[in-house]
Parts: structure tokens; sequence; C-alpha cells
């Protein structure tokens, strides 16, 4: 964007405008659900499974009970009395609350105790005995395929194998021919592992139900909060829970990541739990509660095949993925796309041609295939084809850089039709990977890179240029559970000139009470420090789909303007009548109305806000609000290019990332600062799977790292210092010209990262390493030979 059209005092897009909420947060004054009391409060704790798959033969209640302070136990048993011992997921499938039969994966929820403190809730739990017969345990996917494997879903009628769903993208034939054209193909199995959002708040829920009016609430973590007032509404309506009766607030959430879109057992049984004992009950997860059950991320296992001409040119694209779900299909992902947008995986380049498919499979691990930090599968989809890209790069004896420069989709060609279907809004990827490289001095390392491997040292360059497919979405494709992906904003101009504005998004730190208000000021021309944002609270906001997959400045933020907009009309109605003069004869700038001719013939929007309530035209009704649904006519395309310096200890295959350059391009930022620091912390975020974090099990379906003391997230000591950049390719259909920009940092960094280091091992034979890159993996591959 040019410079910012208002003055730092109206703070409207472009200005680096402190975050509204920060004072509260680093004073300690945050409201997260844990903060909440209520009068008559009880708390809940839950037994879990030690085992990933066993029948359950007895569970004997009678101690926990007896137990001073413990007010209930519940069982599957208890809940199935009301019918409600099942849930459906996101995604259309099942998934127990409690188990009545078996239990599918360690750590599944398997009664809950209830009592007067949290304390006492965990003796509780310890006295809950329950008699188990393991069953045989299926871990790896493909063994999950495997004819003679035992069925984990056998709750399920007419579900045979452990298959849940195959889904492709592309043109198969046209694809095929292509590779058997083709002079080169490359060909690599890649593997993205299970990761978790592990955000800093873990989730938990305050139910509170009043028998004698009928009215629930919920304080809870959730990132969509209206959508699972709707999902409650539908699996409870049966015993009296209706949706007008029922609110959900989300207070302050610590970190989403898409890791609180999910409805997790421990959130029904509560609400449960609240209306059959009629107490207000409290359930917050520990840390080792939240890392081994709740909704885990990626585990893809992709086979990624490349086809080019001699001379570079990238012709089709082919990958087959197996997706590990665990026990229940619960990726909350848009109904339409089971494997998400898996489908932008030809990535910023111009293939003729591709097909993916992806196949769905259960296995006894905890349920899941979140969108974390990324567009549904967009983080899977470009750690493929950046990987396989360097990969042809290397046959080829080509530089990374040129052939990404020779394939790119060039600026002229937007919009630009892919071929799995998408629509790219705009981009200039020539431009960014120019200025990445131009910033880190690429000509100069590769100098130096030579110059090391000659004295025997491991220096490595890698790119990451991606693309995002962000701002779901357009009703036409996209909806979770029948729920068009809309988003909606209601504005309010009070008749002093204040605003108090309310979205159908929620933010999880992301600093939305600023930006929204960026987004008002810029349309309005009202300051920021008089406006005031809500989300998150059912009775109040309009209803919307919520924050996950980036999508709340594309939908939600453009829902803002849209409202804006239809208050601007109506206040130039009472502007002429204020000023005497007919609409046609008054311009806008952000703030006021004046004549043409006579800037001093003006009339303010706080003026024209006053008139509305006092002084309006006969005829015209009072008040100046309004509400837009806004229904995205596509998604938006953010894109950037980040490239990586590693330098690697060939003793201990120790990886230290020398520099890191991100350049990115969101469109119109509406508050760089803010922009900045969501590409600091999704950078992190891609650090972390890339270098650190995995989650395994072992063959009996045992977390073999569930704290962590094992699971090891990024502290400030390993986070390399971030270099960012930008540039600016405004999106053509948002109101405002923004795309999405959370998630970019986190889908485009692994692949950086990964491609660095093993071009730092390339000359070694090193091909291709999965992520996490270990000491022991990096050691490993250098010392293949033993030596
Ligand atoms: O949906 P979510 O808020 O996680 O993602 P987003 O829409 O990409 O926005 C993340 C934060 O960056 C919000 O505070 C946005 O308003 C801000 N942002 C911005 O200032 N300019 C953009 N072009 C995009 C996002």
């Amino acid at each position: 964007m040019a410079e910012p059209r208002t003055s730092f005092e109206i703070g409207g897009m472009g200005h680096s405008v402190k975050r509204k909420e920060d004072p509260r947060f680093i004073r300690g004054q945050g409201n997260y659900v844990d903060d909440i009391v209520r009068p008559g409060m009880v708390f809940m704790d839950i037994v879990r499974s030690p085992y990933a798959h066993a029948k359950i033969k007895s569970i004997n209640t009678e101690k926990a009970l007896a137990l001073p302070g413990v007010a209930a136990v519940i069982t599957g048993e208890t809940l199935k009395e009301y019918n409600l011992h099942m849930m459906p997921t996101l995604m259309s499938d099942t998934q127990m609350v409690l188990p009545v039969e078996k239990v599918c994966y360690q750590s599944q929820e398997v009664a809950a105790v209830v009592a007067t403190d949290r304390y006492s809730a965990a003796d509780g739990v310890e006295l809950v005995e329950v008699e188990y017969e393991p069953l045989p345990v299926v871990i790896d996917p493909f063994k999950a395929l495997e004819k003679d494997a035992p069925i984990i879903r056998d709750d399920k009628e007419g579900q045979d194998s452990n298959h849940i769903f195959h889904w492709e993208s592309g043109d198969k034939e046209g694809t095929a021919q292509a590779f058997k054209d083709a002079d080169v193909t490359v060909k690599q199995d890649i593997y993205l592992p299970r990761i978790h959002v592990a955000s800093i708040e873990t989730c938990g829920i305050i139910s509170e139900f009043n028998s004698v009016t009928g009215q629930l609430t919920c304080w809870m973590t959730t990132q969509a909060p209206h959508a699972i007032r709707t999902v409650i509404a539908l699996v409870a309506g049966h015993v009296g829970l209706q949706e007008d009766k029922i609110r959900v607030i989300s207070p302050d959430i610590g970190g989403g990541f898409g890791g609180k879109v999910p409805i997790y057992p421990g959130y029904i049984i509560a609400i449960a739990a609240s209306v059959v004992t009629g107490l207000p009950i409290k359930w917050i997860e520990d840390r080792r509660e939240n890392l081994q059950a709740d909704s885990f991320a990626r585990d893809y296992h992709m086979t990624c095949e490349i086809a080019a001409d001699k001379d570079g040119t990238m012709k089709a694209l082919r990958i087959k993925t197996l997706a590990d779900h665990g026990y229940a299909d619960a990726a909350c992902n848009p109904s339409k796309w089971p494997a998400g947008l898996f489908s932008i995986c030809t990535g910023s380049y111009d293939f003729k041609t591709a097909f993916t498919e992806v196949d769905g499979v259960y296995t006894n691990k905890p349920p899941g295939g979140i969108a974390y930090r990324c567009s549904f599968r967009v983080t899977e989809a470009v750690h493929a084809i950046e990987r396989m890209v360097d990969m042809l790069a290397d046959d080829l004896d080509m530089d990374p850089a040129e052939l990404r420069l020779k394939n790119f989709i060039p600026s002229s060609a937007f919009p630009y039709k892919s071929p799995m279907g998408w629509e790219y809004d705009s981009g200039n990827y020539e431009g960014a990977l120019k200025l990445a490289m131009k910033k880190i001095g690429y000509d100069a390392l590769l100098k130096e890179q030579q110059e090391k491997r000659e004295r025997g040292e491991l220096m490595g360059i890698g790119i990451s240029s991606f693309t995002e497919v962000v701002g779901a979405g357009p009703s036409k494709d996209f909806d979770i559970l029948g729920l068009k992906m809309f988003d909606s904003s209601e504005i309010r101009i009070h008749p002093t000139g204040k605003v108090t504005a309310r979205f159908g998004t929620k933010s999880q730190g992301q600093g939305h009470e600023t930006t929204y208000a960026q987004i008002i000021a810029e349309e309005l021309g009202i300051p920021v420090s008089d406006i005031s944002i809500e989300e998150g609270d059912t009775d109040t906001a309009p209803y919307g789909l919520g924050t996950y997959a980036s999508r709340s400045t594309p939908v939600a933020g453009a829902a803002g303007a849209m409202a804006c907009r239809k208050i601007r009309d109506k206040a130039k109605k009472i502007a002429a009548h204020l000023l005497e003069v007919s609409e046609d004869d008054l311009e806008w700038e952000p703030g006021k109305f004046s004549v043409k001719g006579i800037p001093k013939k003006a009339s303010t929007i706080q003026d024209v806000a006053f008139a509305a309530y006092t002084n309006h035209p006969q005829g015209m009704e009072a008040g100046l609000e309004a509400v837009s649904y806004y229904d995205p006519p596509n998604m938006t395309f953010p894109f950037g290019s980040y490239i990586c310096v590693v330098d690697i200890d060939s003793g201990t295959g120790e990886v230290k990332i020398r520099r890191f350059v991100a350049v990115d391009d969101c469109g119109n930022i509406i508050n760089p600062m803010i922009v900045e620091g969501q590409i600091h912390g999704g950078l992190t975020m891609g650090f972390a799977p890339a270098m650190l974090e995995e989650i395994s099990y072992d063959e009996e379906g045992n977390m073999t790292g569930g704290s962590f003391m094992d699971y090891l997230v990024p502290t400030a000591v390993e986070t390399p210092k971030w270099e960012t950049d930008k540039t600016c390719t405004p999106s053509p259909h948002h109101p405002l010209g923004a795309k999405g920009v959370g998630e970019s940092a986190t889908v485009g960094a692994p692949a950086a990262i990964a491609n660095a280091v093993v071009d730092a091992l390339s000359h070694l034979g090193v091909r291709h390493l999965d992520i996490p890159l270990t000491p022991e993996k990096v050691w490993r591959a250098i010392h293949k030979n033993g030596s």
C-alpha cells in the first residue's frame, strides 16, 4: 500500500498502532476461562485410559464416590441414558464422549469425577477402578489398511476396514501422460510427523445450567463460539438444550492455532454434568492431558513425484498421501475438503498438469488432523512442493533459486487458474524471491559455501517460495457441518461519535481489538481510541464461523469494511441534510463530508453521528449502525520467499541457523507492527517442527514423548534471529486489498530449513531428510558409513 491515508492519531490502515489489548495482558488483567469463578462452582477431572485399544470390562466408582468432596462420577453408561455418550466431529464422523464398550487410544477419556475442589477431583480419579481387556493395536497407518488389521471403528455400521475416505483433485490421465513424456522425473517419500499446537493456555470450560430458566452458559476456550453453540444445540437438543438458551462465551484465549476449534469430550462431559447436577462445573486440562489427548496436526505420509524437461521447465506434479487421522476424523476442515486445501500443492509454479489423491485412515491414536496454524493442510502441501523443487534442482545440477525463477507463475498471469482449479488472486513471486536473495547476499553465500566445502565444513542454503490460500471461504465451496463460512461485523456509532463494533470471529492473541478498530478508522475516519471491539459472546456478537486458517482479515475484516460503507451511505444523507445541499454535492475524506469546492463547509462523522439521534431527516430511521455478513468471492493467496543459511557441526550433527530472511506479501497491511509479530511467531512455529517437535508412539500405542521433557517446544535460547521484509501485492477482490498473514510463516519456514540442511549434506549423497532434523538424525546422515 502507498502511504497511510489517515493520520497516526486516527490510526487507519498502515499505522503501527500499539495493541489496545496489551495494557490488560501485561498487567495480568486478562480474563481467561480459568480466571472465572462462579458461585457454588465445582471441579471436574478425567480418568484416562492407559491402553491404546482395550475392552472395558467394568468401571467401579464406589471408592471414588466415598471420598469426601466427590459429588459425582460420570461414565459412558451415565451419558448413554441421555444418548450423549457419542458426538459428531466437525468432519461428520463420530467420536465417543465417554466409552461404553472399549477405548481406542491412550489417554482417552474413560470417566469423569466432579468434586468440590480440584484436588479432591484428582484424588477421586485415582480411586475409579477400571478393568480393561487389551485388544490388538494398530499404530502404523499402512498396516491399518492391511486385510487382517483389527477394525478400530467396529461401532460404525458398514465400517469393515480402517479406511475413512478417498479424495482426489486434478487430472489423473493427463498427469500420467506428462510423466511418460518427461525428460526427467523425481520421486520421494516425505513424512510430516504428528505435532501438537502446545498453546500456552490449555483447553477448558465452565458450564453453568439454570434448571429453572433452561439457560446454559459456557465460558470456554473455543476459536468458533457460534458454531460450537449450534453443535451443542444439535447434540443436546433432545435433552432440552435449545440454541436460544445457550450462551457460549470465549473470554481471552491464550493461543489457539487450530487446537481450539474441535469439540473435545471434556467440554461435553462438563456440560452434561452441569445439567445433571445443577452445579456450575469447571474443567481445565493439565499440560499432559493437552499434549496427549487433544487434536494433533500433520501426520501425512506423502509420495511425491515431479516431471520436468531437461532445461528445468516443470511439467507435472503427482502426490499420493496416506493421512493418519487416529481414532476419528476430527480434522475440522470445510466439509467438501477432507484433505483440506492440500490441492494448493502446485504452489508458486506454473505446472500445466497435476494430480493428487489422499486416503484417510483410522489408527489407535488420538483423533484429529487439525489445521495447526495453517489453512487446512497447506503446510503439508508447501513442504512437499518446496522439497521436490530442491530435489529436481539437485538432479538437474541447477541452482534452486534459478529453477524457481524459471518456473514461477509470472506476475502478468494473474488472476491465475491452477491445474487443481484454484484461481490465485494476485502474486509477484519473482519480486519476493529476488528481494530475499538481495537481502541475504545470495551470490556471496554460494561462493562461501563452495570454499567451506573445500575445507570440509558443512554449510547449507535453503529456499522456500510458498503460496498460501486463506480466507475460507466462498459459501459455494466452503462450509463446516453445513454452516457456510461467511463472517460478520456489526457496527454501532453512538450519539457522541464513539463506536462499539462486534465481530463473528475470536482473537486468540492476534490483536483483533486493534486491527478491526483500524479498519473502522480507515473507513470512517473515527480515531482508533474511540472504537471498542468485542468478539466471542454468542449473545452479543453477530453469527460468524470464528478465527482459524487466517480467515479473520479476509472475511470478518472485509465484513467490517462493508458495514462501514453502509454506515457511510446513510451518513452522507444526514450530512446533506445538515449542510443543506444535495448528496451529489458532497465529497468524503476520512472523517468528514465537505461541500465540493467549499472545503470549510463540512460535517464531521461525529456531527453526523449526533444528528443521527437528534436531528435526522424526516422520514429517515434514527441511529447510525450497520451489520454485514460477508461472503468472500474468492480466497486470498498470500505468499513469500524465505532463505535460510545453516552451519552443521559434523561431529555432533547440531544444526545452527545462522541467518533466516523472510520476505512476505499479504497485500495491503492493516498494522505493520502486528504483521511483523505474526511473522516472528509463525517463523518460530515453523522452526519448531523443522528442528525439534514430533509426537510418536511405540507398537503398543504408548506415546513416547508425552511431556515437555520430550516434546521440545523452542524457547528464546534456541530460536534464531529472524530478518523480515515485505513486498505488497494487494488482493483485487478484498475490499481493503488485504490478504491473511497469520499462518504464512509457519507454512513456509519448515521447507526452507529442511532444504538448507539437505543442501549442506547433498555433496555427501544425502538427498532427503524428514523433519524434525534432530542432531542424531543429521549425525547419522553424515556418518552413514560409520565414518
Ligand atoms: O484469522 P487470524 O486473525 O488468525 O489471521 P489474519 O487474518 O491473518 O490476521 C492476523 C493479524 O494480522 C490480525 O490482527 C490482522 O488484522 C493482522 N493483519 C494485518 O494487519 N494486515 C493484513 N494484511 C493481514 C493481517
